[in-house]
């Protein structure tokens, strides 16, 4: 049977064999939320990158420059990270380039060998299990954390995806049984449980509370979010086999 692990901070990624992996990367708050809602919301690309330097550059080739730091806006960029910039169809065919502090490092540390990288995100949830069934490579929930620590929204995501998951693939890694157990234990009221979370209080602290309740809705978008080359587009999985 096919195989899913969990990774559950970039710090850890090289000890996990990502060769012909898909890997899911994830970060609720806010990173693959906000490209997940962005590519629902018809916006051409997303090329995540690594450095600020290196994403203020892509301005200069007509890109829209997102950033954040630290959960707050990059100075001088156009956009930050909040996944309702981008509602309303508001940047409807435009090309973006995007760095976040853990996010866009995740992406970066899952590329050696893997077969695909996918970004996952409560919002779109079970369109990323219905095209993960179709795929024969076995899989690795690579959650971004915070500045190489554990956090926990990340990890709730990986327990709810391993549940969807369920009959398809099975798993023999302590993360992911941890983690299964974890969401099954949460799953009644996930919302207060993750208000408790560590970066849900830095973006309270920011006032960025509508951005946590968007970021928590649970299949509200039926797209997958896969990287090609080094761009970032969204699929809808049930028109084509993505
Ligand atoms: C990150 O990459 O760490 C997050 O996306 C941070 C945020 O947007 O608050």
């Amino acid at each position: 049977m096919r195989r899913i692990e969990v990774c559950l901070s970039p710090e850890l990624v090289h000890l996990y064999d990502l060769k012909d992996k898909i890997v899911v990367v994830v970060d609720i708050f806010r990173a693959t939320s906000t490209m997940i809602t962005g590519l629902a919301n018809q916006v051409k690309s997303i090329t995540p990158v690594a450095d600020l330097e290196t994403c203020r550059n892509f301005r200069n080739q007509g890109y829209i420059i997102a950033g954040e730091r630290d959960g707050l806006p990059a100075e001088g960029f156009e956009l930050g990270n909040s996944p309702l910039s981008y509602l309303k169809n508001a940047y409807a065919g435009k090309k973006i380039a995007v760095t976040t502090t853990n996010g866009t490092l995740a992406i970066e540390k899952s590329k050696p060998g893997s077969a695909e990288i996918l970004i996952g995100a409560f919002l779109n949830l079970h369109a990323t299990a219905n095209y993960l069934s179709t795929l024969e490579n076995d899989v690795l929930i690579h959650c971004a954390g915070w500045k190489g620590r554990y956090n926990l929204e990340d990890s709730l995501y990986a327990g709810a995806l391993i549940e969807a998951l369920d009959k398809t693939l099975t798993y023999d890694c302590d993360s992911a049984l941890a983690m299964k157990t974890l969401y099954q234990a949460a799953k009644e009221d996930l919302i207060t449980f993750i208000h408790q979370a560590s970066h849900s209080k830095r973006l309270q602290n920011h006032h960025m509370d509508a951005d946590i309740d968007f970021c928590l809705t649970l299949d509200k978008f039926d797209i997958v979010g896969k990287l090609v080359g080094e761009q970032l587009v969204g699929k809808k999985i049930h028109e084509e086999k993505v």
